[in-house]
C-alpha cells in the first residue's frame, strides 16, 4: 500500500511589533491609499531588537512541540529554510536547536539532523519536499520530522520594497498519514530560471531587487510550473484533456505573497492561462476587450508591459474571475495584509489563513500551492484536507496572535530597522520567549549568537 505522507499540523509565530502602513506613507510622503489598496499591505510585522530569524524559528517550533505534547525523541529533523540567517558557515537550525534544548533538556536533540535550505522565498517548500520524501521512503527513524521557515524581509529605508517589509516564521510538523492534508507527489513541479529579480549579496543586510522585473519573474515561472503540473495531471488521468480547466481541479490556494496584490496578479494570470482555450473566453474577452499581441516580447517583457498589465486589471473586474478569487484566494489573505512579506513563511501562513477562515465542509478539498522564490523557482504542488483537519484547526491561533500585538510609532521603527537599539533596549520587554542575548566578541566567538529564553 502506498504510504500517505503530508502536513500534520502547523503553528506560526509572528514578531509582538507593528507598523502602520498609512504612518509609514505619511512618513515617505506617498499616498496611503498606494500601499493600503494599490499594493494591499494595512500593517508591517516588525522584530524587536532582540529578535532575530532565528528566535522566530524556535519560538514557532517550540508552540508546535507544544501543543501536540511532542518530545524530542519523536523528532527525526529540524529542518529550517531561511534568506534570513545571520552566518554563511552556521545553519539556523543549529541555533534552533540549541535554544530548544534549554527546555527539552542538554543534548535532547542530539539525534536529529538539522540542515538548513536556502532559495529565498521557496526554500521552506524545499525543505518540506525534501523531508517529505524522506518520510515515504521509509528511512525516518521516529514518527515526524520538522520545516520551519523564518524570515524578516528588510528593504532600504524609502525605497519601493519598503512597504512591503515583514517577519514570521511557520512550522511544519509533517508525517505519516496526517490529520490536516496528504501530499499528492505525483504532481509537484517546478520552474526554475537563473535570473537576477531579487538576492542579498554575503556583505549587505537589505535586499538588492528590480521590482517590476521581479513581477515579471514570479509569473513567468508560475506558468512554466503549472504548465507542468497540468501535463503530470493529465498523463495521471486526473484530467481529461490537456485543455481542461486546471483551476476546475483545485479548490484552495496560497501564493508566495510579498504584498497582497501580487498574489491577485498571480491569480488573474494563471486563469488568464487556464481559460484562453476554454468555450467561454471569447464571451469574457467581450468584458476585457482583446488579449494583447505578445510577438516579439520575452515572457517578461510582455508580463510586464503596460497592455498586459491593463488587460489583466479589466479581467479581474470580470464576475467569472471576482467569484474564484473569493472562492479559492481571498482568505489567505487575510492575515498577509496585516503581516507584509515573510519570505520562507508567507505561503504558509496562506494556508494557515484560509483553515482559519474557511467556513465550509473542506475535508477531501484539493489545496494547491503556488511557491515562489527569487532567483528563481516557482513551486506548483497540492495536498487533500483530511477529516482530520478539524481537530488541527481549532488551534492555529494566528489571527487571534495578530490582534495581540503592538502598534510602533515610525520613529520606533526607524530605530530598529537602522540599528540604533542595543539589544536590552527593547521595545515591549521579553516575556516567555527565546531572545538574543549577545554576540560573542573575543577572538574566537567573534559574531556567535547567543541565545536565552526569558521566563
Ligand atoms: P512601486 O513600483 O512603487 O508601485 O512598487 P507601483 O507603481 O507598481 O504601484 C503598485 C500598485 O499600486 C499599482 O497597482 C498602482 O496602480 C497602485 P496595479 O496597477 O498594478 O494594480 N497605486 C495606487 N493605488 C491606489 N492609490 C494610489 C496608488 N498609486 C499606485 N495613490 C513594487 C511596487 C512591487 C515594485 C515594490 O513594492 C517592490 O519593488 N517590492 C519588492 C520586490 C517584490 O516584492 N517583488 C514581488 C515579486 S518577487 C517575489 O515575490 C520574491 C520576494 O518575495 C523575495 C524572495 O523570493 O526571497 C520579493
Amino acid at each position: 500500500m502506498k504510504t500517505l505522507v503530508g502536513i500534520d499540523d502547523i503553528a506560526s509565530y509572528v514578531p509582538k511589533l507593528y507598523l502602520e502602513a498609512e504612518e509609514l506613507a505619511k512618513a515617505r510622503g506617498i499616498d496611503p491609499n498606494k500601499i493600503v489598496k494599490g499594493i494591499g499591505i494595512e500593517q508591517l510585522s516588525i522584530p524587536d531588537v532582540y529578535e532575530d530569524a532565528a528566535t522566530m524559528a524556535a519560538m514557532a517550533t517550540l508552540r508546535l512541540m507544544e501543543k501536540n505534547d511532542l518530545q524530542p525523541k519523536d523528532i527525526d529533523f529540524i529542518h529550517v529554510a531561511t534568506e534570513s540567517s545571520p552566518d554563511a558557515a552556521k545553519p539556523i537550525s543549529c541555533y534552533v536547536l540549541g535554544m530548544l534544548e534549554q527546555r527539552y533538556g542538554g543534548g535532547s536533540f542530539a539525534h536529529i539532523g538539522a540542515p538548513e535550505t536556502k532559495f529565498a522565498c521557496v526554500g521552506a517548500t524545499y525543505a518540506m519536499i525534501d523531508r517529505l520524501a524522506y518520510l515515504a521512503s521509509g528511512w525516518n527513524q521516529r514518527k515526524y520530522a520538522i520545516v520551519v521557515g523564518t524570515d524578516i524581509a528588510k528593504y532600504d529605508i524609502n525605497s519601493s520594497g519598503e512597504p512591503t517589509q515583514g517577519a514570521a516564521a511557520v512550522a511544519l510538523l509533517l508525517g505519516k498519514n496526517p490529520r490536516l492534508m496528504v501530499y499528492e507527489p505525483a504532481f509537484t513541479s517546478f520552474g526554475t530560471v537563473d535570473d537576477r529579480d531579487f538576492f542579498r549579496p554575503i556583505e549587505h543586510t537589505t535586499a538588492v531587487y528590480d521590482g517590476h522585473y521581479s513581477i515579471g519573474c514570479y509569473l513567468r515561472n508560475m506558468r512554466i510550473a503549472a504548465d507542468a503540473y497540468k501535463k503530470k495531471m493529465f498523463n495521471s488521468q486526473g484530467l481529461k484533456t490537456l485543455q481542461s480547466s486546471l483551476n476546475d481541479q483545485i479548490d484552495l490556494i496560497s501564493f508566495h505573497c510579498p504584498f497582497p496584490k501580487m498574489v491577485e496578479y498571480a491569480f488573474a494570470s494563471f486563469l488568464i492561462h487556464d481559460w484562453r482555450g476554454l468555450p467561454k473566453w471569447n464571451k469574457l474577452l467581450d468584458s476585457t476587450g482583446p488579449e494583447p499581441d505578445r510577438a516579439g516580447m520575452s515572457d517578461i517583457e510582455f508580463y510586464i508591459s503596460k497592455k498586459y498589465s491593463a488587460f489583466r486589471k479589466n479581467f479581474t473586474k470580470t464576475k467569472e474571475f471576482l467569484h474564484e478569487y473569493e472562492e479559492k484566494v481571498v482568505n489567505s489573505l487575510s492575515a498577509l495584509k496585516l503581516i507584509g512579506n515573510s519570505y520562507t513563511a508567507s505561503v504558509w501562513l496562506g494556508v494557515i489563513n484560509q483553515f482559519e477562515k474557511q467556513r465550509d465542509d473542506l475535508e477531501g478539498k484539493r489545496f494547491g500551492i503556488g511557491s515562489y522564490g527569487s532567483g528563481s523557482s516557482a513551486i506548483i504542488c497540492s495536498f487533500i484536507v483530511q477529516p482530520g483537519y478539524k481537530e488541527v484547526v481549532t488551534n492555529l491561533n494566528l489571527m487571534g496572535a495578530l490582534s495581540q500585538r503592538h502598534r510602533i510609532s515610525i520613529e520606533h521603527y526607524e530605530r530598529l530597522h537602522n540599528r540604533k537599539l542595543e539589544l536590552h533596549e527593547s521595545i515591549l520587554p521579553p516575556k516567555n520567549e527565546f531572545t538574543l542575548d549577545h554576540i560573542g566578541k573575543d577572538r574566537n566567538n567573534i559574531g556567535y549568537r547567543y541565545y536565552k529564553f526569558i521566563e
